[in-house]
């Protein structure tokens, strides 16, 4: 049986279900939250360590500025919402991206970093302004800056995801099959999970039986 250590997630469909049900894209982010929260407690009742959210990508800038100020202003909502429980249940936050953002939303997320630091239950990676092109050029550009020698080892530890073991799983939701420029270097060997649903929709049981199906997969690694 495999263990499961980290699990990665593109969240995606927001928009078509909040244009579904409600003919505004906004309020189906809105409706995200509250799967986010169901599967952040979903993880630790799997004992999962890491769980990495893709929440915004370094190419949805290009999305209407409305859209753009409404997601960071549900960012803010949602990390002064959980803070006092994320430290209450031991949970770790990181932001991996680039943390060039609005002042504001830059000091409530040094805040919730700094106050979680040592937690170590569940490790919270939330992907903001991240794109896996520029994380690994930025890698490359530093060990040659430093005169460090390129190696598989050195580009991992460079990367915004050192000391993250690789995932195990990565689950993207909203029936697109793609990678969308999501951590490229550390899904090599990750067993990839496609689903049906829009993110608003998905639910812990959906979440449980991608669990249960990694468990029991053979994972080769090149071996037969
Ligand atoms: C994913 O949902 C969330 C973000 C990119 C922030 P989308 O907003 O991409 O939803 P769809 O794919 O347009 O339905
Ligand atoms: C990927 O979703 C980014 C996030 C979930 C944050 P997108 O909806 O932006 O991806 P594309 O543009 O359809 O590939
Ligand atoms: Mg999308």
């Amino acid at each position: 049986m495999n263990s499961i250590n980290h699990v990665a997630i593109i969240m995606d469909g927001n928009g078509r279900w909040g244009l579904e049900h409600f003919k505004s894209r906004n309020r189906g982010h809105k409706e995200g939250i509250k799967t986010i929260e169901k599967i952040i407690k979903e993880s630790i009742k799997h004992n999962i360590k890491f769980l990495t959210l893709y929440a915004f990508s370094t190419e949805n800038w290009k999305r209407p500025k409305k859209e753009i100020n409404y997601l960071f202003s549900l960012l803010e909502y949602f990390l002064k919402k959980k803070i006092n429980d994320f430290i209450k249940e031991n949970i770790k936050l990181k932001i991996i991206g680039k943390k060039f953002l609005f002042r504001n939303i830059f000091k409530i997320i040094n805040f919730c970093e700094n106050k979680t630091k040592n937690n170590t239950k569940l490790q919270i990676n939330l992907a903001l302004n991240y794109g896996s092109k520029s994380e690994i050029i930025d890698a490359i550009k530093l060990l040659n800056k430093n005169k460090i020698q390129i190696t598989e080892k050195k580009i991992s530890e460079n990367l915004y995801t050192k000391n993250i073991p690789d995932p195990d799983i990565l689950i993207r939701t909203g029936n697109t099959h793609r990678l969308s420029n999501f951590l490229l270097w550390q899904l090599s060997y990750t067993e990839i999970f496609f689903v049906k649903k829009l993110w608003p929709d998905f639910n812990e049981k959906d979440f449980t039986k991608i669990v249960n199906t990694f468990r029991y997969s053979k994972r080769n690694y090149g071996k037969i």
